[in-house]
């Protein structure tokens, strides 16, 4: 039934474009960072020529030490981040739950979704949740616990609570994907706030339409909110609920024709987010409880329910959609998140070059002034030498015709 099956074990889903690029990114600042501290070693012990490194010098080059820190920090916690939008009872929960292959958001009568929900990959073995500005960690085993967890609680529609769920349990999890799940959009007069709390560093938007109606002016309206503050977002429509169109096999063609142009009108045309060839790569029809139910009953989570007319094709069309997902967010959130870290690290490399190169010239400038200072005292030593050698040549002479002098004196007198 599911081919994700053998991707559960081999690692070769789209998420690792994204895994791959983090691991490599960080392993480039990890020597990053070592140079830097190399160069501040460095210039600890040199400090003593204040000539050469003045402490200007020294104190930047520590700063840089930092800010690679910081650059290491904010890039272990970047993630993949998809937030599920629509209607009350779309199905938003069922769609996170399918995907992540285990009932984990409540969902359904009495567990409509009052507050923004993360959910997020845990290194501990426990399931706990966080409640917005709050740091107590609360255990959450079930779902039923979480469902009371939340009701318990007098939330907002526009609080977040983090869900942090064992990264072992789930692959997504663990290739950092992180998943937000949304209160109906018809529920609230709060879409901006929604936006600007939840939305800016979305990479991908997944708007969870109803199969047996038509997209909603609540739905478009939320979006092309969207559409306005972030440029181009990354838009998948899933038409859920696809399962009742089984019971009217005769409209079947008809209506996905239908709702299909609509969708892609209103990608295209409206939101003006990707081309035609593009949306036809985000539109899907699923039945995320069917999934959800086989998925389940697959792991012996549950006993295995009849199925529905046309369950095989849904289901291959619930995993061309995860595909196609994992595809576009990872290439995206390598895009935004790391493009900016790159250009960061090449900065701080530059900078680092400059200061380096300026100790470089400033100690080779010494040594030459050195040096013409040495040739200039040699020169002098020369000319001086050359003078006494004269000088000494002149007074010998000197002295010699003194002496020839005195000795004709002496000789004459010595006649006469
Ligand atoms: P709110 O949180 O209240 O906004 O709803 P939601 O969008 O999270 O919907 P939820 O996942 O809670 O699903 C609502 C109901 O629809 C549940 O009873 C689901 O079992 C059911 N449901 C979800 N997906 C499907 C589907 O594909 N087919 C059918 N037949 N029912 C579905
Ligand atoms: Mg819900």
């Amino acid at each position: 039934v599911d081919a994700r099956t053998t991707r559960q074990t081999s690692d070769n889903s789209p998420l690792q474009i994204f895994v791959k690029a983090k691991k490599k990114i960080n392993d480039i600042f990890v020597e990053i960072e070592d140079y830097v501290k190399d160069a501040v070693e460095y210039m600890h012990e040199v400090e003593k020529l204040p000539e050469i490194v003045n402490k200007e010098k020294v104190k930047k080059t520590e700063e840089f030490v930092s800010k690679v820190h910081g650059i290491r920090d904010v890039l272990s916690r970047d993630h993949m981040k998809v937030a599920f939008f629509g209607r009350t009872s779309n199905g938003k929960s069922s769609v996170i739950n399918a995907m992540l292959r285990d009932k984990i958001l409540p969902s359904g009568i009495g567990h409509t979704t009052n507050c923004f929900l993360q959910v997020e990959g845990s290194p501990s073995d426990e399931p706990y949740l966080v409640l917005e500005g709050a740091t107590e960690h609360c255990p959450v085993e079930s779902v039923g616990q979480l469902a009371h967890a939340l009701c318990k609680e007098k939330l907002s529609e526009s609080q977040m609570v983090r869900v942090y769920w064992p990264r072992n349990r789930c692959l997504l999890l663990r290739d950092d994907v992180v998943f937000v799940d949304s209160p109906g959009v018809d529920v609230t007069p709060n879409l901006d706030e929604w936006i600007d709390k939840h939305c800016l560093d979305a990479d991908v938007f997944v708007l969870v339409a109803n199969a047996e109606s038509t997209l909603m002016v609540t739905e478009k309206n939320f979006f092309h909110k969207v559409s306005t503050r972030l440029s181009k977002p990354n838009i998948f429509i899933l038409n859920n609920r696809w399962d009742a169109s089984a019971t009217e096999p005769e409209f079947l063609d008809q209506v996905r024709r239908q709702h299909q142009e609509r969708a892609v009108d209103f990608l295209v045309k409206e939101l003006k987010v990707c081309t035609p060839k593009e949306a036809d790569e985000r539109i899907f029809f699923i039945s995320a409880k069917e999934v959800l139910q086989a998925r389940l009953a697959e792991q012996g989570q549950t006993a295995s329910t009849p199925l529905t007319e046309g369950f095989q094709t849904r289901y291959f069309e619930f995993q061309d959609f995860e595909r196609k997902f994992e595809e576009c967010i990872s290439k995206s959130a390598v895009k935004t998140k790391f493009d900016q870290h790159s250009q960061r690290g090449k900065y701080i490399a530059n900078e680092l070059r400059e200061v380096l190169d300026d100790i470089y010239n400033d100690a080779q400038k010494i040594k030459e002034d050195k040096l013409i200072r040495r040739k200039e005292v040699h020169d002098k030593i020369n000319y001086t030498e050359q003078q006494l050698i004269i000088v000494t040549q002149e007074m010998k002479q000197k002295i010699h015709q003194m002496v020839e002098d005195v000795e004709q004196r002496v000789s004459k007198a010595l006649n006469e």
